[in-house]
């Protein structure tokens, strides 16, 4: 066997050709399929990106159309599902019910299980947008403990996201068109990553010929923790613990500079980016523009501006090249929109969604091999074996 290039982390390993998304880390540049991102999340809404993600050009007008009537064919959601969500307790992360149900929804779509040709497929794509949107806010409607609603054929994709999060059988919810675009834009950055973790573990366990769904939840797995999209959470977490403990953003920098100490300041760094985030410099205009215009005067955004400030600054931060990135600025317009923290890594997989399936998508076309890495071995050599009442 020839030698084994180590690479922990694959900090320098492509693991496959990719079509589908070009990052530059030291400029900061991002495009979905060729187009920049800061055009798409200016001109296009999020099923027209989504769109191009999967099938590789912008949709016309026909095409859209079809593609969001297609979606809407597949949005009911087996009632039988309902019996695996009522198993879970109320306190249940809504990251890990959604990776449960989205396992699930393998045994009620089989279909989905064995893609063989193009019609299968795009069936496949469309059922996935269909319902792991509204699996996704069913994850939001167990923890408040509120009736599950039904998708609303008559209105928009993410205007059903708020609809299926907020509507109550009470009365109905007001759709506000500042909330609706400002989510848009945030599903359009979060669409795709390239070879990031979740993506990455979406192809690796679709290499194996696994369902789309299956792998799908692995990837919200992948997700969850706050390395990756639980970094959303732990953001806004941090901003409240900086807030209850006085408010002290300097206190924070310290400890997060402190090699004898864990903490870590949450929504800083990236593996690929070195530069800035363009993500990131697109969504903290964004936050401004909604917090002017919902008049929201947050206490914790003090705490960011500060922190960001002082980070920016900072020889530590600046030698490492550590600059904010897209999860430090969602959190805060999420929370604006009235989103419990505990939400917010689901609408990150609600933006990346798109991706995950174009990956796997482009993975199944090109026939990909399994994915197998290899290992430097560091254990014992052989050893004798010791017998029990040896040992
Ligand atoms: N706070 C303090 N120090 C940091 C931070 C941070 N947030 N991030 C990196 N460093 C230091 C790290 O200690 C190391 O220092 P030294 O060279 O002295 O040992 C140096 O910077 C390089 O860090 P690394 O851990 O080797 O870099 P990585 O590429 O393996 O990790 C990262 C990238 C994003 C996991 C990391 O920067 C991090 O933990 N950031 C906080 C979590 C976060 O915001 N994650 C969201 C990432 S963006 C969206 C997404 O992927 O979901």
């Amino acid at each position: 066997t020839g030698a084994i290039t180590l690479d922990p982390g694959y900090k320098n390993s492509g693991s496959c050709k990719s079509d589908i998304t070009f990052l530059d880390g030291e400029e900061g540049i991002l495009r979905y399929r060729g187009y920049a991102i800061e055009d798409l999340a200016e001109k296009a809404d999020f099923l027209e990106v989504s769109y191009l993600v999967i099938f590789g050009e912008l949709p016309t007008k026909e095409q859209l159309e079809q593609f969001e009537n297609d979606i809407r064919k597949y949005t009911l959601v087996n009632e039988e599902m309902k019996n695996i969500i009522d198993g879970f307790p109320k306190t249940a992360h809504p990251m890990g019910v959604l990776s449960s149900l989205t396992s699930a929804l393998t045994a009620f779509n089989p279909k989905v299980v064995n893609v063989e040709n193009e019609k299968e497929m795009y069936e496949a794509v469309c059922k996935t947008m269909a319902k792991f949107l509204v699996i996704a806010t069913w994850t939001y409607r167990k923890m408040m403990g509120y009736p599950l609603n039904y998708y609303d054929n008559t209105k928009g994709y993410v205007e059903n996201f708020m609809h299926l999060m907020f509507e109550l059988p009470t009365g109905p919810y007001k759709q506000n068109q500042v909330v609706i675009d400002a989510l848009d834009k945030l599903f359009i950055l979060h669409a795709d990553h390239e070879q990031n973790c979740s993506t990455s573990t979406v192809r690796i366990v679709g290499s194996s010929h696994a369902g789309l769904f299956a792998s799908i939840s692995a990837g919200v797995s992948a997700l969850w923790g706050p390395l990756h999209g639980g970094a959303n959470q732990a953001v806004l977490e941090m901003l409240e613990d900086i807030q209850k403990d006085g408010g002290d953003a300097d206190k924070y920098l310290a400890k997060a500079k402190d090699k004898d100490d864990p903490f870590r300041l949450m929504g800083f760094g990236h593996r690929v980016y070195k530069n800035f985030d363009p993500r990131a410099k697109i969504i903290k205009k964004a936050a401004d523009e909604v917090l002017a215009t919902l008049g929201v005067n947050d206490p914790i955004l003090q705490i960011a501006k500060k922190l960001e400030e002082s980070a920016l600054v900072d020889e530590y931060f600046v030698s490492r090249k550590l600059y904010p990135n897209v999860d430090f600025y969602s959190g805060i317009i999420y929370r604006a929109l009235g989103i419990p923290t505990d939400m917010f890594t689901v609408l990150f997989a609600i933006g990346r969604l798109p991706g995950w399936i174009a990956q796997w998508k482009e993975m199944r076309v090109n026939k990909e091999p399994i994915g197998r890495p290899r290992q430097v071995y560091t254990g014992h050599p052989l050893r004798d074996f010791v017998a029990m009442d040896k040992r």
